[in-house]
């Protein structure tokens, strides 16, 4: 089939170079002359595990195309897939102006059928301004309407987005019109080989289940970080509290660990906004309310922890801080946990020695105007002479470092683990003091 994606980052890149790879045509387009510059030379803008491979096979069989003409993206595809931003506007709510913008670019130039899929994350009933969008640049042409828009929320997770996409746990497609739903089917039939997973709903169902899908974990993650802040003052272990309850397949394990609070693209504005659509139809939403402000507040916890252990003024003390990226096998720096602490942190008064696998060159960008942070080119390089350590993201390789370099690098080994890698009975007879989130460290935990 022949297919184009409105939009070329993290969703339409990697949708477009996975349709590319079942066989199908693929243009991809993005308003962003320097993204697909990148990729026109073979590079790619994002670091998204097993991608680049995708690309490339795929470029090479000459069935994966990236270009910046919006004539040749939308005369090419049958299937257009609008994959571009919806970032949260001042007042929370998704801002649907690149999405209503591609629309628009649709109406100014389609001559045959389409089939418009939102890809996007987008609120209720965007479907129909699409709709109405592109209706009304046809009818300013005086060209018949013959198009269906279909709503196709993607669940891709950064860091695995081509694997989740590959073999996706389920594919929903909202969709009002028979010939759009048959073209969805056969797209995503190479996809679905060993069962059915494409679940056909209507529009406004498939453009709901993503907010709430996302709110759903979100609230996990928050009802924990919370229980992990009681489980401290109460002297229990929040990581065998998690085996406690994930054993209950009506619980499950999955998305249950308390940490520095979740960041991303997603999560923190999709929870935003579907509490924003809330409020639109009167209705408060008060558990996702408490999701947001308790995130809020776990993104300074390890700032209190280490404020106190060493004080409200922080001038002299020099930290290392492991992992910027707001969860591993990502670049993306986006709501990252990192942004908040560092903030805390240098605001009062202390420096910061940051290392991150892949996230630096973005990470500097973001803090070039924050003098206090520096940035190391290997891990143990931030360790000299810091008064501490704080891991803030989970990337394998801090999993088992070396721990005498703590000793012997770090000022006194303390350190803040933010996401819970080591075993505080391990670390007491190691003789490194350990702050993690949520554990008492007097129980073993096997
Ligand atoms: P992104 O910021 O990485 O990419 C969006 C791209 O769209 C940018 O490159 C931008 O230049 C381009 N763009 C904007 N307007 C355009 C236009 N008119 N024509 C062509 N290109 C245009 O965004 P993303 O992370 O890929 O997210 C895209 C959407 O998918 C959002 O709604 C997001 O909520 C949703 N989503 C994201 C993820 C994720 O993990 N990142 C997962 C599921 C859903
Ligand atoms: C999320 C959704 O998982 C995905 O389905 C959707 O399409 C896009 O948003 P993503 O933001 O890429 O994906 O990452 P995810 O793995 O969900 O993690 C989000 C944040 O939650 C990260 O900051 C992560 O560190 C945090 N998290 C996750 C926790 O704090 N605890 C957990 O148990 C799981």
């Amino acid at each position: 089939m022949k297919v184009t994606t409105i939009g070329t980052g993290y969703v339409g890149l990697v949708t477009g170079a996975c349709l590319a790879e079942m066989g199908n045509h693929v243009v991809c387009l993005d308003v962003n002359p320097d993204k697909i510059r990148v990729l026109n030379e073979g590079g790619i803008p994002i670091h998204e595990p097993g991608l680049d491979a995708v690309v490339a096979r795929n470029v090479a069989a000459g069935r994966l195309q990236f270009t910046t003409d919006v004539d040749v993206a939308v005369n090419h595809g049958t299937i257009l897939f609008i994959a571009v931003g919806t970032p949260p506007g001042e007042d929370g709510s998704a801002d649907l102006q690149y999405v209503l913008a591609a629309a628009r670019s649709i109406g100014q130039r389609m001559t045959d059928y389409k089939v418009v899929v939102d890809k996007s994350t987008v609120p209720v009933g965007t479907a129909e301004k699409v709709d109405a969008a592109i209706r009304e640049e046809l009818t300013k042409r005086g060209v018949p309407a013959n198009f269906a828009v279909v709503s196709n929320p993607e669940f891709l997770k950064e860091g695995a987005a081509v694997e989740d996409f590959m073999k996706p746990d389920r594919i929903i497609v909202g969709s009002d019109d028979e010939q759009a739903t048959l073209m969805m089917r056969a797209l995503y039939a190479p996809f679905t080989r060993s069962h059915d997973r494409l679940m056909v709903m209507d529009v406004k169902s498939a453009e709901f289940t993503k907010y709430a899908a996302n709110a759903m974990l979100a609230t996990r993650i928050s009802f924990m970080n919370e229980l992990a802040l009681l489980a401290e003052k109460v002297g229990a272990d929040i990581e065998l509290v998690r085996r406690g309850i994930g054993s209950d397949p009506r619980i499950g394990y999955q998305f249950l660990y308390a940490g520095a609070g979740y960041g991303g693209s997603c999560f923190p504005k999709d929870v935003k906004a579907l509490v924003r659509t809330g409020r639109e139809y009167g209705q408060e939403l008060q558990v996702l309310n408490a999701v947001e402000e308790a995130n809020d507040r776990q993104k300074q916890v390890l700032v209190d922890k280490v404020v106190a252990r060493f004080g409200e003024d922080l001038a002299g003390k020099r930290f290392a801080l492991w992992g910027l990226a707001f969860k591993p096998n990502t670049d993306d720096m986006r709501e990252a946990p990192a942004l908040a602490i560092i903030e805390g942190l240098t605001q009062r008064g202390a420096a910061i020695a940051a290392y991150d696998p892949v996230a630096m060159s973005e990470a500097s960008r973001i803090l070039s105007t924050n003098p206090g942070v520096s940035f190391c080119e290997r891990a143990e390089h931030a360790l000299a002479d810091a008064d501490a350590l704080i891991i803030v993201t989970e990337w394998k390789e801090f999993r088992t470092p070396d721990f005498d370099r703590f000793k012997s690098d770090l000022k006194q080994p303390v350190v803040f683990d933010g996401r819970n890698l080591y075993e505080p009975m391990m670390m007491k007879t190691l003789g490194i003091e350990h702050h993690p989130i949520g554990r008492s460290g007097k129980i073993a935990a096997r």
